[in-house]
């Protein structure tokens, strides 16, 4: 189930909420600790006028709440709200049993225990969770996973607490596939808000739309991408409408990732059938693959990792994805020669595909001794990135692969002045218009965008993924929401 946090200050603000997201939600919790005093006393009401189960909650701030209360006066507020229809409470794990649990009970309220742990995930979890249900119907821990051990952890609850009814949330980036995927840890359901009412949480429309987290079972092949900044990675926006074009029970996720070595522990433990790698793993996961391809081995970096018999296998689709948007005009050779602006693991793919399909290359870097070595590998010449000018009508084809332009509105050739034949190519997906390509457009120039190559490298991983072509009919808009 995907339960709604309701974290607005009045019973009316709460009820347009649910109208608002009731497609993507089968449950909702009312936060008494949000609510106004005025409006707390009518939250009795609240169950009745919603055609969901409801879970009533007052957090105080010690749990990431808002309740700064007295806790008798905290508890009585809770009281007066198990007067209305709500199928759960929430009550924390420190609570002496009494007034409320009987309460509670007599009402045919069921009872949440809950634990938060905002720093950690504590050693003795399933001890924990398994004392909690002692107490409560249900048992409830909010961790903070600090690694991706301890997000496997958090998945090994299925199988050590098989038969508990628990939720189990895993806070912050390390634990959104927790998130997602909560039905493998055997959690009753996942939380989510539109305004982030807990670290990590995702929306109602994401969750349901984007990843279908309620529809995951044992079946569902899991896939992902793994990096130490993937919370606003694209790629789930490509490959989960991508397997539901085809009819496939699949689930694209992003995962944080701090030890290559522990994630390929958890790729084991969840079955995983592939993944793709990005920033800074795209070596290190060379030493986990018992086969790779000969792009990967040329270019000395992989993307994309496949389960095969008994091993997983390397590829580089990044290679094959750069090319896509301008192989026709190497083709027809309207690009013979190329300037490559930057000289990191980017760039290194990038010369070696334009160099295989025999475009003279030229690199600029400000460091020039990285671009000498990309230089020397792949036989082309390098050049100091202020001596840009230089170059000026003479290339055919333009590719920006510095992290310029980023999160900056810089170009890193500014004042190059171009002619207007070239065609200009950023890599960067984030924003997709660069300044580096607004200058180009204004010259009159041709552009092509990072999103294009990674959505043509990202249906190459689908292929190698699933043995399907991406689906025709499936139109891939990286603008919609992922979070
Ligand atoms: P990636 O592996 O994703 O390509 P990287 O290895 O960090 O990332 O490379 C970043 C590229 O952006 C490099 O070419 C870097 O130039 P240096 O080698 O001189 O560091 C380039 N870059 C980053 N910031 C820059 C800046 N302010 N001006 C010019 N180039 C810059």
């Amino acid at each position: 189930m995907i339960c709604l946090t309701l974290s607005e200050n009045t019973i009316a603000a709460c009820l347009e909420r649910v109208k608002a997201e009731r497609d993507y939600i089968d449950m909702c919790e009312l936060r008494l600790d949000f609510l106004t005093k005025e409006e707390c006393a009518k939250a009795k009401v609240f169950p009745s006028l919603v055609d969901l189960p409801c879970i009533v909650t007052n957090r105080r701030v010690q749990d990431g709440g808002r309740c700064a209360l007295s806790e008798r006066q905290r508890r009585a507020q809770l009281m007066d709200a198990l007067d209305g229809d709500f199928k759960y409470i929430d009550i924390e794990e420190d609570l002496k049993r009494g007034e409320l649990d009987e309460k509670a009970e007599a009402r045919g309220v069921k009872i949440i225990r809950s634990m938060h742990d905002f720093e950690k995930v504590p050693d003795d979890i399933f001890s924990r969770i398994q004392q909690l249900r002692k107490r409560a119907d249900v048992a409830k821990v909010a961790v903070t996973p600090r690694s991706i051990a301890d997000v496997m952890t958090l998945f090994n609850a299925q199988k050590e607490l098989e038969g508990i009814d628990k939720i189990i949330i895993g806070m912050g980036p390390y634990g959104i596939p927790t998130r997602i995927l909560y039905k493998r840890m055997g959690s009753m359901l996942t939380f989510c808000s539109n305004n982030q009412t807990a670290p990590g949480q995702l929306s109602s429309r994401v969750l349901k739309t984007l990843y279908h987290a309620d529809q995951v079972d044992e079946k569902t092949a899991i896939y992902g991408i793994i990096g130490n900044n993937v919370t606003n990675s694209l790629s789930p926006l490509i490959h989960n409408p991508g397997f539901r074009g085809i009819k496939y029970n699949a689930i694209y996720v992003p995962f944080l990732v701090d030890s290559v070595r522990s994630f390929f522990a958890l790729a084991e433990n969840l079955r995983m059938r592939g993944f793709s790698v990005t920033v800074p793993f795209k070596l290190d996961v060379l030493s986990y693959c018992g086969n790779i391809t000969r792009e990967v081995k040329q270019i000395g970096a992989c993307n994309t990792v496949v389960r095969m018999p008994g091993l997983w296998k390397g590829i580089n689709t990044d290679y094959y994805g750069f090319l896509a948007p301008i192989e026709n005009d190497i083709e027809s050779g309207r690009i013979r020669t190329a300037l490559v602006i930057g000289a990191g693991g980017a760039s290194n793919a990038i010369v070696w595909a334009l160099r295989n399909r025999g475009v003279k290359v030229t690199i600029l870097n400000r460091t020039l001794s990285r671009a000498e070595k990309i230089a020397q590998v792949n036989i082309c010449s390098f050049d100091r990135l202020d001596n840009c000018k230089a170059y000026e009508g003479q290339v055919d084809l333009i590719v920006q692969t510095t992290t310029v332009g980023y999160d900056s509105w810089a170009n890193p050739i500014e004042g190059f002045a171009f002619t207007g034949r070239e065609i200009c190519y950023d890599i960067l997906t984030k924003p997709k218009m660069t300044k580096f390509l607004s200058d180009a457009q204004a010259a009159g120039c041709s552009l092509h965008f990072g999103q294009e190559m990674l959505i043509a490298q990202g249906k190459l991983q689908f292929e190698a993924f699933t043995g399907y072509h991406y689906p025709a009919g499936v139109a891939i808009d990286l603008d919609a929401p992922i979070q």
